[in-house]
């Protein structure tokens, strides 16, 4: 795992600027054999005391699964580092090279909050909230996408690899092929891909789908996923597909296959097992009041994680009497996100307000039965919160795979704990012993959540080992390399020769 506490980086200069224009080119960083470009950049500004800035790796998995293969291959990460209108230098941090793209206040609205965030996002996950179509939204993916794949063009040694991420840059590979087509080209969509009925409404779907085309290796979560791509690359681009494999005109190959991605299981169980870590898991339970049972939900706070399904049927179960909210209490922590959209901000309205109106019926004082924090923590107190429930309870309308599932089971060492997991998870075909549930069957939820609460301690370290033996098994580290050896062994049948930029 990186750690946080590293030695400091080098500063970038900071220059405020329009990032209108198009971006500086990446004068300081030396070319790179390993490109990986994603919309964020893996690391958060952090204000020292004497209130200077800077920066800490973010411990997210993906860069935790990368680092390595960044470290031997002089490898470059390629992405927005979150502040809007500002140009930043390439920087080192704790020896990873990072290439900033610089995003602008009209580009943030348009690009990441319009058409990622509220025409594709909805869109992929089985349009459980409207999506929102809109040209100028449109014009600024295409213009910010051809700016990341500008800087990966610039970047990308002779012959690297180039590994994008997800829904926001789904243009830059058939971009970056325009620019360099002698470099190796994979993409992994990390969130679920749509069949034909719900992704013909995109006007601009055939775009999307030759953006995508223009990679080696298309990854997906889920084996569905893949099919449905080549399904709509066959009927809406009219290539030549067989089985996982699509054969353009040119004579080059695409493959579209499924990784369904992990954790970093290990470094996570490690944090686990510390002292410290299981203290803190004790004060946790102490200050809910050492209920019986403590259920937890933790989750980005998005209409696609079912908060508003989880919380009537815990509410139910509560005011109908099945349990007694003293022995039982429910932990929701929802991560403050993408909040100046406005489906988010309702959202954050009605979990309010249904989180207060459960409280006032039936709390008594120094008894909510539902705890809700809307924040964000730190890994370390994230293993706490796990390591003090006895049920985790994951129950999305939609979503690729869900990473907080398979965190709850590696830091489950001891084999105790319970998950309920939707079936509309990734992670579902891959936990099947978890207590699996349709998140719109609020009565079966009930009765689901109730199993999970009262099962033998038997049935639930059976169920427990065998799902840690997938997690364990199936890490991050497995699933970047199986990624990126597939990536390896594609057979680019194109021209080698680089176009100068
Ligand atoms: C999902 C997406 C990621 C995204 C993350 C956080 O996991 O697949 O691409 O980075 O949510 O969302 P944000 O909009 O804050 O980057």
């Amino acid at each position: 795992m990186p750690s946080s506490s590293s030695a400091p980086a080098k500063r970038p200069s900071l220059r405020r600027r329009s990032a209108e224009k198009k971006g500086a080119p990446a004068k300081g960083a030396a070319k790179a054999t390993f490109v990986v470009v994603a919309n964020r950049l893996p690391v958060d500004r952090v204000e020292l005391p004497d209130g200077s800035t800077d920066w800490r790796t973010s411990p997210g998995g993906l860069v935790t699964a990368l680092e390595p293969v960044m470290r031997r291959n002089g490898g470059a990460w390629i992405g927005w580092h979150g502040a809007p209108d500002e140009a930043l230098e390439p920087f080192d941090n704790d020896g990873l090279s990072l290439v900033p793209v610089p995003i602008s206040a009209t580009e943030l609205e348009e690009y990441y909050e319009g058409f990622s965030n509220a025409t594709l996002w909805p869109l992929y996950h089985d349009v459980v909230a409207y999506p929102e179509f809109h040209r100028e939204w449109w014009d600024a993916y295409v213009r910010v996408n051809q700016r990341f794949a500008d800087r990966a063009a610039e970047v990308a040694a002779q012959d690297a690899v180039v590994w994008v991420q997800d829904y926001q840059l789904q243009l830059v590979p058939q971009m970056l092929r325009e620019l360099r087509p002698d470099v190796r080209i994979g993409f992994f969509l990390h969130i679920p891909f749509p069949p034909n009925e719900l992704f013909q409404q995109l006007p601009w779907r055939r775009q999307i789908l030759e953006g995508l085309l223009g990679a080696d290796l298309v990854g997906f979560q889920m084996p569905g996923a893949a099919q449905n791509f080549i399904r709509l690359v066959r009927q809406r681009v009219g290539h030549k597909t067989h089985r996982d494999t699509v054969y353009l005109p040119d004579g080059r190959r695409v493959l579209a296959r499924a990784y369904p991605i992990s954790i970093d299981t290990s470094g996570l169980e490690e944090l686990a097992r510390r002292p410290e870590t299981e203290a803190r898991a004790m004060e946790i339970r102490e200050s809910l009041g050492n209920p019986d049972k403590v259920l937890l939900g933790i989750d980005r706070l998005d209409y696609t994680k079912g908060l508003r399904q989880r919380l009537r049927a815990f509410g139910e179960l509560v005011t109908d009497g099945t349990i007694d909210f003293e022995q039982a209490v429910f932990v929701q922590v929802a991560t403050p996100s993408r909040e100046r959209v406005d489906q988010y901000r309702v959202l954050r309205d009605d979990i309010d307000r249904l989180v207060g109106r459960i409280n006032g019926d039936v709390g008594r004082i120094g008894h909510p039965p539902i705890t809700y924090l809307h924040s964000s923590y730190p890994r370390d107190e994230m293993a706490a919160l796990y390591r003090a429930a006895d049920v985790m309870v994951v129950t999305p309308l939609r979503d690729g795979m869900n990473l907080v599932a398979k965190e709850y089971v590696a830091c489950r060492y001891d084999d105790t704990g319970a998950l309920v997991l939707s079936e509309f998870a990734g992670a579902a075909a891959e936990l099947k012993q978890a207590y699996q549930v349709n998140p719109y069957d609020i009565n079966g939820m009930k009765d689901r959540l109730y199993e999970a609460m009262t099962g033998s301690t038997r049935d639930r370290a059976r169920r427990m080992r065998a799902m840690r033996k997938q997690v364990t098994e199936h890490d991050i580290d497995r699933w970047a390399t199986t990624f990126l050896d597939e990536l390896a062994r594609t057979d680019p049948t194109h021209d080698k020769k680089p176009r100068p930029v």
